[in-house]
């Protein structure tokens, strides 16, 4: 457990993932606590107040769209966050596909410093089909230890939303010891 993160008074967390899954949605579902009907590419950077935050840490919420951003300023970003929230589809199992083939590996290339940023793997739309798709990411979370949790949630329902936050506040308070110490075991 790092010390930074323990003394850590703030919390930036960023969401990326594939165009259409949901990202602003998620943002705007939890700010408002409704699911809106029209989003905007890009929600613009809301900042919660500690004192309604479950780990009483103010923390700000980053939306990214491809549509409205070059790579270069997805990559500052991705060194401010302090946690990536990597949203797929769950009705969209190409994005899915896209989290160990594209966005995990750019996160890692891209991480400056020695310490693996923590993400949270998020499926969003739960809303729209009868099946989990766990089974898929446990897999995924085998092959990247950066992966801190995963929640299947929805910004139409609500269903996890709040959750889906808390977990990535908690990455960063209180990261789990890193699994590499049991890969050294194998
Ligand atoms: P980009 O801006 O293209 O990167 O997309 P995004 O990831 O921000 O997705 P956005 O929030 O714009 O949502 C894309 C579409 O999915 C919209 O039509 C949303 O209404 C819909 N949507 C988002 N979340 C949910 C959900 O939980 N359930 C369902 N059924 N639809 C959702």
């Amino acid at each position: 457990v790092s010390s930074s993160n323990l003394l850590r008074r703030n919390v930036r967390i960023l969401l990326i993932g594939d165009p259409g899954v949901g990202k602003t949605s998620l943002i705007l579902s939890l700010v408002s606590e409704e699911f809106p009907e029209e989003v905007p590419s890009k929600a613009e950077e809301i900042t919660i107040p500690a004192d309604v935050t479950p780990e009483h840490v103010p923390t700000n919420i980053v939306d990214y769209s491809a549509l409205e951003q070059s790579e270069e300023n997805l990559i500052e970003e991705l060194q401010k966050a302090h946690v990536v929230c990597v949203v797929y589809s769950v009705d969209d199992e190409n994005s899915l596909d896209r989290i160990s083939s594209y966005w995990l590996p750019f996160i890692r290339e891209h991480n400056q410093g020695e310490n693996r940023k923590p993400v949270v793997l998020v499926g969003n739309k739960i809303d729209l089909v009868d099946y989990s798709t766990i089974d898929h990411v446990l897999t995924i979370m085998e092959d990247f230890n950066e992966i801190e949790s995963c929640v299947e949630c929805s910004a139409k329902t609500l269903h996890n939303i709040s959750e889906m936050f808390y977990y990535a506040q908690k990455a960063v308070l209180h990261p789990t010891a890193p699994l590499y110490i049991m890969e050294e075991q194998d």
